[in-house]
């Protein structure tokens, strides 16, 4: 583990690992179900077991609601017995928050369940309401030096809230569900869904357990935010995310070695003799739609139906746990599942057989596992699971390798363990042909299959996915204290504004779109504000300033916005220039008739997508995508730079992808070439640029050690400092103006 001593681990999940029932003053503190609260568990008892220098707090909802009286004790013992923090709810907010928006409307609708989800506002109140919650316990429990680890579905909103109030504190979330495609996530209603992303990217690290719900997640966060991703990283105007995929793994040693546990045996003994001459087939879950568990009823019916062989020789046993009682979709569940369980046995039951031995109720580990060792059958038929543990859990309990997993191919794990029998769990027929053939297996199949499995379950276990999810949090969160670092401090904002009062022939170099500007998502929207015209036309009204406004954009435009301020100006990247009280001219004579070529293609590519559009200027043509379809304009874009390569490899023209645009332009001509008109001519005693694109890197790159350069963005950059956006900007000019003012009150007006 890569933490020291002063490191905190703090893990946060709605669930804690007991629930707490009051009884007449009396707490009783029961284990909680539910994949999270196993891996996390097994996770945190090995890292004390092997000594480790972890320490960690588990912050979560203790399951219930108590009275007053008890919560100091509840608190003490939950600290004492469970390294844990409760965060109290009232029933008010469980009922919106936990039975609401979690479990009516997420927990259906990311396992693909559209049709048994509830889109209500006052539950999206609450759930919001609940994630401030335990975000204002976590800005008091927390301190420097903490890592936080937030998990589930629970708490998408806490990051981003965290993040805010603790800027410098790294963060994980890690996703325990599904994450579902962009067409299923939609259904939520913009707001709801926009706020869930800003949420979920507030963490530095985001982990899901399967590449397709990492990739579910960035399809979503691209076309619904716009934001690109590299590799899984995510550019935010101040961040860098990342997404990656963590398969959760299991215990796997201490599963494996249980059953040598005296107690295990003697519990898979005492089954063993009540199903002699049977092969059992085990079924063990949450009570939850989600899992399937009609499905496998079915399937094991038409097996007894269609092949009468089995009849007397199999069991399924069936442990269903009771979940989320309350919420009617599981209520409903729980009476279908018993009315076909009464069906079967009623049908194919006999005085000495019962096909299914039904059990509603939660095992703790050892029975758990006498019965994942007794049993040669699991069947694991989830209609979507994030993960399922249970399928991992029953393949490493097998420590003489026997046994046969039919898993569905609807669950994350069934990414890891292909050597089980895979089924699709809506097809009935195709359950009860797994478990025919499973039945049937010969032994030496089950071994080769199962090796396999545990070899992999071994390697990647439960403490290896912390782990790695945790050594990748800090290394991403030294990444982004590197990029803070960079981001200009108060001390030398301070000392270019002392630097700027006190000199007396300054040059300033600014960028117009993303510098002083947003990006809108068309570029004539793009309009300077009221403040960006009165700061410029001040700053170059100062007769000791020689202001630059260096753009990509054409001489109309500029003319049309800027015309009227006594300011240099320069388009097109330096195709074109105008001093302050002279006229446009072009820098150098430059060849277009590649125009009439290349224009055509650009055309045909923004035929192709709805929203994009050509910009023909003087010396350059741009494509431009931003009001497209985002995914399919990065793919488009890709496509065009291809294409436009060939085309272009034997004329003096450059093609450049900038921020949703692609570009040409005669070659020679950038920003730093520009720059030089001044520079060259010129000796200034205090220079400034600021810039927010690659393109103002060759303006960066020709100005003078003595220059402050910033490029705006979080980004690597040849510039001193960083801006994290352009409303930063604003405020050093203002306070560049301001010092002159109050230089003029003080020194009685000498730079005047
Ligand atoms: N489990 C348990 N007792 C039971 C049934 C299940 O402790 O009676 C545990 C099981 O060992 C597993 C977890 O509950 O670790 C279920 O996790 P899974 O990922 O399979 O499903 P989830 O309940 O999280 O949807
Ligand atoms: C799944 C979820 C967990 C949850 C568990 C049990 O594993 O991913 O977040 O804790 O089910 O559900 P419950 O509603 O009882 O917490």
């Amino acid at each position: 583990m890569t933490t020291s001593h002063n490191k905190r681990l703090i893990i946060v999940s709605n669930r804690l690992p007991f629930s707490v029932h009051e009884t007449d003053g009396e707490l009783d503190f029961r284990e909680s179900a539910g994949g999270l609260v196993t891996g996390l568990r097994s996770y945190l008892e090995s890292q004390e077991k092997e000594d480790s220098r972890l320490d960690y707090v588990w912050v979560g909802w203790p399951g219930n609601t108590v009275s007053n009286a008890v919560t100091e004790q509840l608190k003490a013992r939950a600290l004492a017995e469970h390294r844990s923090y409760p965060v109290f709810l009232t029933q008010e907010e469980m009922d919106n928050f936990y039975f609401g928006f979690c479990n009516r409307t997420i927990w259906p609708l990311f396992h693909y369940f559209p049709s048994y989800t509830t889109y209500e506002e006052e539950l999206w109140k609450h759930y919001k309401r609940v994630n401030e919650i335990f975000c204002n316990a976590l800005v008091d429990l927390t301190r420097a030096g903490d890592i936080v680890w937030i998990h589930d579905y629970h708490l998408m909103l806490l990051p981003g809230m965290l993040k805010a109030k603790s800027p410098h504190i790294p963060i994980g979330f890690f996703l325990h569900i599904p994450f579902p495609t962009f067409e299923v996530f939609r259904l939520l209603p913009v707001r709801w869904r926009r706020e869930i992303l800003d949420g979920i990217l507030g963490a530095d690290l985001i982990g899901y357990h399967t590449y397709d719900y990492s990739n579910a997640f960035l399809q979503s966060v691209l076309r619904i935010l716009g934001y690109e991703h590299h590799l899984g990283r995510i550019t935010l105007p101040s961040r860098i995310v990342r997404v990656e995929t963590f398969p959760m793994g299991i215990d796997f040693e201490k599963i494996h070695t249980a059953i040598h546990d005296p107690e295990v045996q003697q519990e898979r003994d005492d089954l063993k003799k009540t199903l002699t001459d049977v092969k059992v087939v085990l079924s063990v879950d949450r009570l939850d739609y989600s899992k399937g568990i009609l499905n496998r009823l079915h399937g094991f019916e038409i097996l007894l139906r269609t092949n009468p062989q089995f009849r007397e020789k199999v069991v399924l046993i069936m442990v269903v746990v009771p979940s989320r009682i309350g919420v009617e979709h599981y209520e409903l569940m729980k009476k279908q599942i018993e009315e076909i369980v009464g069906r079967i046995n009623g049908q194919f039951g006999s005085v000495n057989w019962t096909p299914v031995i039904y059990q509603f109720r939660h095992l703790s580990f050892k029975p758990l596992t006498a019965l994942y060792s007794l049993c040669d059958v699991a069947l694991v038929t989830p209609l979507r699971d994030g993960m399922n543990l249970v399928s991992k859990e029953y393949v490493a309990t097998r420590s003489d390798q026997t046994g046969v997993l039919v898993l569905s191919e609807m669950a994350g794990s069934a990414k890891e363990l292909g050597e089980a029998i895979i089924i699709n769990p809506n097809n009935w027929e195709e359950i009860a042909e797994a478990l025919k053939e499973a039945l049937e297996m010969p032994l030496e199949e089950q071994k080769r299959r199962n090796q396999i499995m545990q070899t992999r379950l071994r390697r990647y276990d439960v403490v290896r996915w912390a782990n790695d999810f945790v050594g990748h949090l800090l290394a991403m969160h030294s990444e982004q204290e590197r990029f803070y670092a960079k981001l200009l401090p108060a001390s030398m904002r301070e000392r270019i504004i002392h630097e700027y009062e006190h000199s007396t022939k300054r040059l300033i170099l600014l960028d117009y779109d993303g510098t002083l500007v947003p990006f809108a998502r068309k570029p004539h929207l793009a309009t300077p504000s009221a403040d960006v015209l009165r700061l410029l036309r001040t700053l170059s009204g100062d007769p000791a300033n020689t202001v630059v406004l260096i753009s990509g954009r054409d001489k109309k435009t500029l003319e049309g916005w800027f015309g009227r301020i006594p300011i240099n100006m320069v388009a097109e990247h330096g195709a074109w220039l105008k001093k302050q009280d002279g006229d446009w001219r072009t820098l150098k004579q430059q060849a277009n008739d590649w125009k009439p070529r290349i224009l055509p293609i650009l055309e045909l590519y923004a035929d192709r997508l709805p929203g994009a559009f050509v910009e023909e200027k003087d010396h350059s043509l741009a494509w431009h995508y931003r009001a497209a379809d985002p995914e399919q304009g990065r793919i488009l874009a890709g496509e065009l730079m291809d294409h436009l390569s060939s085309f272009t490899a034997n004329i003096n023209v450059q093609v450049l992808q900038g921020s949703k645009v692609v570009e040409l332009r005669s070659s020679g001509i950038n920003k730093g070439v520009a720059g030089m008109r001044w520079l060259s001519k010129e000796q200034y005693d205090f220079i400034l640029a600021i810039g927010d694109d690659w393109t103002d890197e060759d303006l960066f790159a020709v100005l003078p050690d003595t220059a402050y350069s910033i490029r705006v963005g979080v980004t690597n950059t040849q510039a001193r400092y960083n801006f994290r956006n352009p409303s930063d900007t604003l405020q050093l000019l203002e306070s560049l103006i301001h010092s002159i003012r109050i230089g003029v009150g003080q020194h009685e007006g000498p730079m005047r």
